[in-house]
């Protein structure tokens, strides 16, 4: 083999990317890793996932200090140094994550290729940008992520109206934000930014946040955002934004009828969108969705049999980890090995602050189907670790199969949800039943005690909680 044939090409670098490529690798096969950014990661670690997770962090430590004095603690106002906060991101996290993916590249022999590449047809890609030329493959997983999706209305050319990129570099601390958008990023971003000390005013078009969330996980955290924002406004629409010399003037349709507003910022946080244009997909067989997703079945095999699709570019959930296990589920295919993406659970966590994680079966989505199902809950007002660290403002759920209580479905909003949440995965894809949850010992006392209590309940009354039956 030259060093311009591969067994397996993959376009895409972050976590969907990497892991397949690391697995192929680990496999036998001789790997190329393309990326056009000159880090590895892709956006979850340059500029997704991982920053927003060190600014929720932040915002905890801002949130935390100003709550401590329920015990008796006061601190002063937090002074904020944001070039020290920026860098911090850049360098101590992004910086020392992304070298490492690359120690982990070099050590496995993946060739490591800084190019933009397009197919020209079923094996062969081209590259373009810091290297021009041609490169052969036997497989090619496409991993090309996603990016943030702007309507044509909301879109002006004023630095002031930001998507979640933007705003993860913390150009300043506004005094006026508005969020548009009650999903994952602005909530998650509105967060951060309220911490930090903009007056935060989020829209939602629909009559709820996190629509498809079951609405008893939301409200904890609905009601600590209602207190800690300016406003909520649920059922309102942004119609469009003008950019004035005093800000960003928002024409806003909603209950209270058309107003228009000015911020000093504008978060765009609408949505996302698969990056499937310009890979030279319409010289092979692949197949795209209507909306733009590469469409695969269960082994990630596009139609192309030579080419594979995992993560962002390959359908919803956009979720990084579920990206990861499709990329080490298309790697063993093309290796020869026995595989397909066959989960009962994918979990989805919300990092606002409390968190909201869950997976499998909502009990919304149970509703809507029929299917009959035991809802298992138990408020974390009754748990003895989450009175100690003041933050009782949370629920634990199971959804249950109604006759044998097997576990179909769990969520969780509290704080360290998204910790908490494997179990719940575990117990779902091992098919255990409530019992199976209530008999284990959990450690006393952690929240994790909220699970075993909530499955208690299935067959009787969890230790915590007392209703007389009459
Ligand atoms: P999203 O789909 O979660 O939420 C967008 C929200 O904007 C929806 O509720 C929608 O009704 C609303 N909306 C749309 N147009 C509007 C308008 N003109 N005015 C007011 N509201 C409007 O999208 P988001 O938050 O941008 O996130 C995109 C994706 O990124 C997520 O679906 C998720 O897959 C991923 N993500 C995951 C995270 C995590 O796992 N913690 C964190 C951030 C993103």
């Amino acid at each position: 083999m030259t060093d311009t044939q591969y067994d397996v090409a993959v376009i895409g670098a972050g976590p969907g990317g990497y892991a397949a490529a690391f697995q192929a690798a680990d496999l036998g096969l001789r790997t190329a890793l393309i990326d056009q950014d000159p880090q590895l990661g892709g956006v979850c670690l340059l500029r997704g996932c991982i920053p927003s997770k060190a600014l929720l962090h932040a915002a905890r430590l801002i949130t935390d200090a100003e709550e401590a004095q329920v015990f008796g603690i006061q601190f002063g106002k937090p002074q904020l140094d944001l070039a020290a906060l920026r860098q911090r991101i850049k360098t101590a996290i992004i910086g020392k994550l992304t070298k490492g993916v690359q120690t982990l590249a070099s050590s496995r022999k993946v060739d490591v290729i800084h190019a933009r590449a397009t197919l020209k047809n079923a094996t062969t890609l081209t590259l373009s940008g810091s290297e021009s030329r041609e490169l052969s493959f036997a497989h090619a997983i496409l991993a090309t992520g996603s990016r943030p999706s702007i309507p044509a209305s909301l879109k002006i050319d004023d630095p002031r109206v930001m998507d979640s990129t933007s705003a993860l570099e913390l150009p300043d601390i506004p005094t006026r934000l508005l969020v548009i958008g009650g999903g994952y990023i602005g909530l998650e971003l509105g967060t951060v930014y309220q911490a930090l000390g903009s007056e935060v005013t989020l829209v939602e078009a629909l009559p709820r946040l996190l629509t498809g969330v079951d609405s008893d996980l939301v409200r904890p955290l609905q009601q600590r955002m209602q207190r800690r924002f300016k406003a909520i406004r649920l059922d309102t629409k942004v119609e469009k934004l003008e950019a004035r010399k005093d800000g960003i003037a928002v024409s806003l349709t909603g209950q209270a009828g058309n107003t228009t507003e000015v911020f000093d910022r504008v978060l765009v946080a609408v949505g996302r969108r698969p990056n499937s244009e310009q890979l030279g997909l319409e010289q092979t067989k692949v197949a795209i969705s209507p909306q733009g997703f590469v469409q695969v079945d269960h082994q990630r095999r596009t139609a192309e049999p030579t080419i594979f699709a995992i993560g962002d570019v390959a359908g919803e959930p956009m979720l990084a980890h579920k990206a990861t296990h499709e990329g080490l589920i298309a790697a063993r295919v093309i290796a020869g090995r026995q595989a397909a993406f066959d989960v009962a659970a994918i979990p989805a966590v919300v990092f606002t602050d409390p968190e909201i994680a869950w997976c499998g079966l909502t009990e919304e989505a149970a509703k809507a189907s029929g299917q009959a199902v035991t809802v298992a809950r138990f408020p974390w007002a009754a748990s003895g670790r989450a009175t100690t660290l003041g933050r009782n403002d949370g629920v634990t759920k199971l959804v249950l199969d109604a006759e044998y209580g097997r576990i179909l479905g769990v969520g969780i909003c509290g704080v360290g949800a998204g910790e908490l949440i494997s179990e719940g995965v575990l117990a779902v894809e091992m098919g255990a039943v409530a019992e199976d949850m209530a008999g284990s010992i959990h450690p006393h006392p952690t929240l994790s005690e909220t699970l075993m209590e909530a499955a208690e309940s299935f067959h009787g009354q969890p230790t915590h909680i007392y209703t007389s039956k009459r």
